[in-house]
C-alpha cells in the first residue's frame, strides 16, 4: 500500500484527508497480486479437530466480511476515514475479533484481539514485511539514493538493521543520549517559559503539540546528526526553516501524488513538489553528514586512527565500517522522520491526561521530587526509581498507540491463525487501538489509569495484562528502532517536574552543562564546542534549571474541552491542546 506507506509518520495537518479511502492504516500494498487468498484459504483452512488428520476444512466464508458499499459509506459519508480505529471498534462488536475487508481485489484480514495478534507476530520470519513503501522508493530510485530501514526489505533490511540497531536499541545504549536530551529539554523549557511570559495570562500555551513538534525535531536531529539545528531558537536559522518546510511539502504533496494517476505527474505541480521536498530533506542530511566526515578527517590527520574518539551516533555509523556513507545518507532521514510526530504527540497526550487528573500529576510530582535532588536534572539512573512516570507513558500509549493500525505480510510461508491456514502473502491488519482498549484485558479501558501498570501498588487490578494487549512500539525484529530513545526523551521531559530552585520564570538555556549540576549565577545559552566531539562537548553554563511539572501545575486551558483522537496515520488530537502552566507554590 504505497499510498499509505508513503504517508507513514506524516504530520498530516496539511492533509487532504477526505481522499484516504478505505486504506487500513499502515497496511502494505506490496504483493497484492500474489495474495490469492480466497481460493487458497478455502482449499486449505481447517477447524481444529482431535488430531492432525482430523481437522475440518473451513472456508473463507466463515470469516465475517462487512459489505463493500456499506464500508465505503461509513468511511466517506459518515467520516470514519479519519477515525478508522473507531470503525474497527464497531466492527469488532459486530463481527468479533477477526474480519475481512477488501479494497479492489485486495483482501485484508483484520485482527482485533491480543491472542490473534500474538499468533501472527510469533510466526514472523527473519525478515518481516510491513509495507512496500513504493512512493518513497520511487524518490530514492530517481535520485540514486540508498534505501533506509522503512524502504528496504529482506536480507538487506536485516543487515541495515543490524548496523542501525547499535547505539540505539538497547536501553543502556540509549542512555548515552541522556545529556544531549537533557540539554535540548532544558532549552525547550526555557523557550516554554518565554512563551508563557508572552501570553496574555502569563500561563497559557494554546497549542502544545506544535511546540512538542519542535522539541522532538531538535532532539532527534541532535541525536542522529550530533548537531543542534536551532528549532528552539529565535529566530530559527534559515536552513532549518527550509528543512521544516520541506518536510511539510513532502508529506502534503505525497497525498496528491498518492491518489492522482501517474500520467498527471508531468502536468500537475504535485510530483515535482513532492520530490523537491524530499531533496531538501536529503540535502539537509547530507550537509550534516559531510560536516561530520570533515570533522573525522581533521581528527584523523591530527591524531591518527587510534586517538579518535567516537562521539555519537553518526560518528559511530560512519567510522564503524558496517555501512557505507551512501547507506548512512539513505537511512538517517528516515529515522529522522519517524522520530518527530511519534514522541511529540505522545507527550501531548500525556500532558493532556495529567492536566485532567491532578491527583495523578501530584503523585508524579511527589515521585520525582523524592528521586531527583534539588537543583539537578534527572539522570538516567534516576528513571529506574520512577515507576509511576513509566506507567504514565505506558498508559498514554495504551490509550493512544501512535500507530493505531499496523500490518504484516507473511511472505515466506503459510500461516495458521484462528484455525485458518492462510497462504503466503496474506495481508494481516493489526487493530492495535481496538486491542489496547479491550475491556477483558484493561478494565475501564477508556479511562486513564496509570496505576494499572503497577502491579504491587494495585493488588486489586489484574496487573499482568496480555503481553500483546498493548504493543505501541511493535513487536519482533522489525519493531521500532527508536523505542529506547523515544522512551528516554519522554521520561526525561516528564520527570522535569521539580520546582526550579530559583522559583519564578527561568532564564533561557540549560543549567547543568549536561551533568546534572546547576551552576547558579552563570548566564548565556549553552554552546557545544565543536572540535571536541559530541560526548565531550563543553557548554557554557547557565543560570537556573528550567522545569516542567516540578515548577508548574499543568491544567487544561478552558477552550480545549474534550479532545478526541484522529487517525491521520499516526494518532493525533482532533484539535489544539491548550494548556495552562500554573506556578507551584
Ligand atoms: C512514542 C514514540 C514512538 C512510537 C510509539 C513508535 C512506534 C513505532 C511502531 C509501532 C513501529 C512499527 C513497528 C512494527 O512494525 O513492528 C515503528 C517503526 C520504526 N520506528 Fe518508531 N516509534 C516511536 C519513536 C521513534 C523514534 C524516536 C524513532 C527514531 C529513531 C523511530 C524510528 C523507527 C524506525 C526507523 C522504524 C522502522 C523500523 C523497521 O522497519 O525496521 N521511532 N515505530
Amino acid at each position: 500500500m504505497d499510498r499509505v506507506a508513503a504517508l507513514r509518520g506524516a504530520r498530516l495537518r496539511w492533509a487532504l484527508l477526505g481522499t484516504r479511502v478505505a486504506l487500513p492504516g499502515l497496511c502494505p500494498r506490496g504483493a497484492r497480486a500474489k495474495a490469492a487468498i480466497p481460493a487458497a484459504v478455502s482449499a486449505t483452512a481447517e477447524t481444529p479437530g482431535n488430531g492432525p488428520g482430523d481437522r475440518r476444512l473451513r472456508t473463507l466464508d466463515e470469516i465475517p466480511q462487512p459489505g463493500g458499499l456499506r464500508n465505503l459509506f461509513q468511511l466517506l459519508v459518515q467520516g470514519y476515514v479519519l477515525r478508522l480505529h473507531e470503525l474497527q471498534m464497531l466492527y469488532k462488536v459486530k463481527y468479533g475479533p477477526m474480519w475481512v475487508t477488501r479494497l479492489g481485489s485486495q483482501m485484508y484480514v483484520n485482527l482485533a484481539s491480543a491472542p490473534l495478534l500474538e499468533q501472527v507476530m510469533r510466526q514472523e520470519s527473519k525478515y518481516p514485511v510491513r509495507n512496500d513503501m513504493k512512493l518513497w522508493k520511487e524518490h530514492r530510485d530517481q535520485q540514486g539514493l540508498a534505501y533506509g530501514p522503512f524502504t528496504t526489505e529482506g536480507q538487506h533490511w536485516y543487515q541495515l538493521r543490524q548496523a542501525l540497531n547499535q547505539r540505539m536499541l538497547k536501553p543502556t545504549e540509549a542512555a548515552l543520549y541522556t545529556d544531549a536530551l537533557n540539554e535540548v529539554i532544558g532549552d525547550f523549557l526555557a523557550h516554554l517559559n518565554q512563551l508563557l511570559a508572552e501570553s496574555a495570562s502569563g500561563d497559557h500555551v494554546p497549542d502544545m503539540a506544535h511546540h512538542f513538534y519542535y522539541l522532538a525535531l531538535e532532539a532527534i536531529c541532535y541525536i542522529l546528526f550530533e548537531k543542534r539545528i536551532g528549532c528552539l531558537e529565535h529566530p530559527i536559522p534559515q536552513d532549518t526553516v527550509a528543512f521544516v518546510r520541506s518536510v511539510g511539502l513532502m508529506f502534503q504533496n505525497s497525498l496528491y501524488v498518492t491518489f492522482l494517476p501517474k500520467w498527471t505527474r508531468s502536468l500537475l505541480p504535485f510530483w515535482k513538489r513532492y520530490l523537491d521536498g524530499w531533496n531538501t530533506i536529503f540535502s539537509f542530511g547530507k550537509k550534516l553528514i559531510d560536516q561530520k566526515l570533515k570533522e573525522i578527517e581533521t581528527q584523523l590527520q591530527k591524531s591518527g586512527p587510534d586517538e579518535v574518539q567516537i562521539s555519537g551516533y553518526l560518528h559511530f555509523l560512519l567510522t564503524r565500517g558496517q555501512l557505507s556513507v551512501h547507506e548512512v545518507m539513505g537511512s538517517l532521514p528516515e529515522l529522522l522522520l519517524a522520530g518527530v510526530d511519534t514522541t511529540s504527540n505522545t507527550m501531548t497526550w500525556a500532558l493532556y491526561h495529567l492536566s485532567k487528573n491532578p491527583e495523578i500529576q501530584a503523585a508524579l510530582h511527589k515521585e520525582v521530587v523524592a528521586v531527583v535532588p534539588p537543583g539537578q536534572v534527572p539522570k538516567y539512573k534516576d528513571l529506574a526509581h520512577m515507576p509511576l512516570l513509566k506507567a504514565v507513558l505506558k498508559e498514554t500509549l495504551r490509550l493512544y498507540p501512535v500507530v493505531p493500525t499496523n500490518s504484516r505480510v507473511i511472505t515466506e510461508k503459510e500461516i495458521e491463525v484462528n484455525g485458518f491456514l492462510f497462504p503466503k502473502n496474506t495481508q494481516f491488519v493489526f487493530c492495535h487501538y481496538v486491542v489496547s482498549r479491550d475491556p477483558d484485558i484493561f478494565p475501564e479501558p477508556d479511562s486513564f489509569q496509570p496505576y494499572r501498570w503497577l502491579r504491587k501498588s494495585q493488588p486489586a487490578t489484574p496487573g499482568v495484562q496480555h503481553p500483546f494487549g498493548s504493543v505501541p512500539f511493535g513487536y519482533g525484529v522489525r519493531a521500532c528502532l527508536g523505542r529506547r530513545i523515544a522512551e528516554l526523551e519522554m521520561q526525561l521531559l516528564l520527570s522535569r517536574v521539580r520546582r526550579g530552585e530559583a522559583g519564578g520564570l527561568c532564564g533561557p538555556g540549560r543549567a547543568d552543562g549536561g551533568h546534572g549540576e546547576e551552576r547558579k549565577g552563570d548566564t548565556g545559552r549553552g554552546r557545544v564546542e565543536e572540535s571536541r566531539g559530541w560526548r565531550s562537548q563543553i557548554l557554557t553554563p547557565m543560570r537556573v534549571t528550567p522545569q516542567l511539572i516540578q515548577q508548574y501545575e499543568v491544567a487544561l486551558a478552558p477552550e480545549t474541552g474534550e479532545v478526541r483522537s484522529v487517525a491521520r496515520i499516526v494518532l493525533v488530537p482532533n484539535k489544539k491542546v491548550g494548556l495552562r502552566f500554573l506556578q507551584r507554590q
